[in-house]
């Protein structure tokens, strides 16, 4: 069932890392957010849509590359962003797989997430798990997940700050939260959500993309990216906004809403909502 879903990911993982490198290159076409999509990012797309489809449990396919669902019967709906922080294929930076698991159809409420999971393609290949209130951590060995950490919960003290989008383009709300918040903690921004998160899950602290002059509903997609990694954080103890109220309590009306982010321990999120 939901562990049928974790493991397709997990066995996908290292064909993923294994044809990066031919696929840096730009494919000349946008996702339906409008951004250049790599080949490696529709490859990536196809694979999952494939394996993921095949699975019994699972009816509905969306994902951040593709316009419209795909559906294969009864089931639960798997949205993905199957290569998030693709930018990062060309200067070798860290790069990630995001799936949140939802009972129900697409576009939903994240209060109907069941599961979420992100695969780090980082020096090692490592996949963080949430599910019946438990968030894992392991390594994934030749598609096999080999358990690291159980039962992860956000540090206590937190240590690091990593907010997106440029300082002139915050809002004078966000300018105030992130000047008190620089005096305190170290910056850590590496320009892949998965990478940025699971740093924040490692050492606590808060990551942020926030909402933006130019873009009022930020830069990140609720169902694909926000919704699978605001269950993973707030099942590990932390907190999430969208600047207002959890970002789980978001219901887009379309499959690829954006919404600010805001993302971290429950402390730090709280200041910022007060503010
Ligand atoms: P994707 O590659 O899936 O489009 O995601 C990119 C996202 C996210 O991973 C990251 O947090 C952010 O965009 C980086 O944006 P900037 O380039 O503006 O820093
Ligand atoms: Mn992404
Ligand atoms: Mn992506």
């Amino acid at each position: 069932m939901i562990e049928d879903i974790f493991n397709i990911i997990a066995k996908s993982a290292p064909s993923i890392r294994h044809e990066l490198s031919t696929r840096r290159g730009s494919s000349n076409t946008q996702n339906p957010t409008g951004d250049s999509q790599l080949a490696a990012d529709i490859w990536a797309d196809n694979l999952f849509a494939e394996k993921i489809l095949e699975l019994d449990s699972v009816g509905l396919y969306a994902s951040e590359e593709r316009e419209n669902v795909l559906t294969s019967g009864d089931g639960f709906s798997v949205a993905i962003d199957p290569l998030d922080g693709s930018s990062n294929l060309l200067s070798n930076n860290m790069i990630g797989t995001i799936v949140g698991v939802y009972d129900s159809i697409l576009p939903t409420s994240g209060r109907n997430l069941i599961a979420a999971a992100y695969v780090l393609y980082g020096p090692i290949t490592t996949m963080v798990t949430a599910y019946s209130g438990s968030v894992n951590e392991y390594v994934v060995d030749q598609g096999n997940l080999r358990p690291l950490r159980k039962g992860i919960t956000l540090p206590k003290k937190p240590q690091l700050y990593g907010f997106g989008g440029t300082e002139n383009d915050w809002t004078p709300k966000f300018k105030k939260y992130a000047e008190s918040i620089r005096n305190e903690f170290k910056p850590r921004y590496g320009g892949s959500l998965i990478s940025d998160v699971n740093q924040i899950l490692t050492y606590g602290g808060i990551f942020a993309y926030p909402a933006l002059i130019s873009s009022p509903t930020g830069k990140l997609r609720t169902l694909f990216e926000a919704h699978p990694v605001a269950y993973i954080i707030e099942t590990a103890g932390g907190l999430s906004s969208n600047g207002d109220v959890s970002l789980l309590d978001l219901s887009p009306e379309n499959l690829h809403d954006r919404t600010p982010l805001y993302v971290g321990n429950k402390t730090l999120i709280e200041e910022l909502s007060n503010l």
